[in-house]
């Protein structure tokens, strides 16, 4: 079976007798490190007690900063994107995706027995054209990932609210996932679409994918397909911490940084004959031939685990994101690229 997501799994890395702290993980699209008051207010939570089922101190810090009224905070994006299945559409429905993008959003939808319909297009290409003709089939609901997964490529504006207009216009609901999108545009963390159900994720730049936090902006109503409690106590105080001036500060910053190092890594591949695709993010794919094989060798011989990107429909590419300081030896790693 193709993994699903990325990042590293105890029980494969067990039956290969790699220690975990050896791995170099380039798989998850996560920054590597917490910033330090954010772990800080995660563990100085409550634990005793149940978390505010409301959420009220989250929702009213991201409602000021997004200048939206109507917030709904989740554990991850993954459970909001579940939610806006059940939300928006019903049993035997029709749900849009993109075939070369997060799986979540078809595996959410075939699971509620939903049908689903895959827009299938070039992976370097950034046309919304197909999924906007796609629109005539009448779906109920349409996901789009902007920047993209596995890319790291942004959709184009002007095209993307159009098809969100359309959709409105038809009766058809329109999730925009923005997981990656402060990668993409650090300086526009705030963005978001009229007229669409919005969902961000709070686990990859604040680099604290085990506690599990997300939010989406649009629909109140959205939180009636939630099980209650759907953020920890810890979670939601990391939330806070997080989105405080300071630290939106820093990682802007740090953000910035990972961009050229991205940049950088790219450089090097190619300069080595690598067919790296060009990204807005920091992540992006490789064109390598046997995907599954190059990953399996790399963890085995190198002990770095890169992102197959087979379950995209990507067979022949691998998905990477830079570690900063250790990228040169994933170049090392890589080697050259004979054609
Ligand atoms: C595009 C996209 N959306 C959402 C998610 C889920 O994010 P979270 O960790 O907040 O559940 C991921 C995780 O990999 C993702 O790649």
């Amino acid at each position: 079976m193709a993994e699903a997501h990325g990042a590293l799994r105890p029980q494969e890395l067990a039956a290969l007798g790699i220690d975990p702290a050896q791995v170099l993980d380039f798989s998850s699209n996560c920054l590597v490190q917490a910033p330090a008051s954010v772990l800080a207010a995660a563990r100085a939570a409550p634990l005793e007690s149940y978390p505010d089922p409301d959420c009220s101190a989250l929702r009213a810090r991201i409602s000021a900063l997004w200048g939206q009224d109507s917030v709904v905070v989740g554990n991850g994006a993954a459970a909001l994107l579940w939610a806006c299945v059940s939300a928006y559409s019903r049993e035997g429905e029709l749900v849009l995706c993109h075939r070369h993008s997060f799986g979540e959003y078809a595996n959410a939808a075939l699971t509620q027995r939903r049908r689903v319909y895959c827009v299938q297009q070039a992976i370097a290409e950034r046309s919304l054209e197909p999924m906007y003709e796609a629109l005539q089939r009448r779906p109920a609901l349409v996901f789009i990932c902007q920047p993209n997964n596995p890319s790291g490529r942004l959709w184009p504006e002007q095209p993307l609210r159009e098809l969100i207009a359309q959709a409105r216009r038809q009766g058809s609901t329109v999730v925009v996932d923005h997981a990656y999108r402060v990668f993409a545009c650090p300086q526009q963390r705030f963005a978001h679409y009229d007229g669409a159900i919005n969902v961000y994720s709070m686990t990859k730049d604040f680099a604290v994918a085990g506690l599990r936090l997300g939010f989406a902006l649009g629909d109140t109503d959205l939180g009636r397909f939630l099980p209650p409690w759907s953020a920890s106590s810890a979670a939601q105080a990391a939330g806070v911490a997080a989105l405080s001036d300071t630290v939106l500060g820093a990682l802007e910053q740090r953000i910035l940084i990972a961009k050229a190092q991205q940049a950088q890594l790219w450089q090097s591949l190619r300069a080595n004959g690598h067919d790296c695709l060009d990204s807005d993010t920091h992540f992006g794919l490789i064109r390598v031939g046997d995907a599954d094989g190059l990953r399996a060798r790399l963890l085995r011989e190198h002990a770095i685990q890169v992102r197959s990107a087979r379950s995209f429909g990507l067979p022949d590419y691998i998905r990477v994101c830079t570690r900063a300081g250790d990228d040169a030896r994933l170049v090392a790693a890589l080697g050259r690229r004979e054609t």
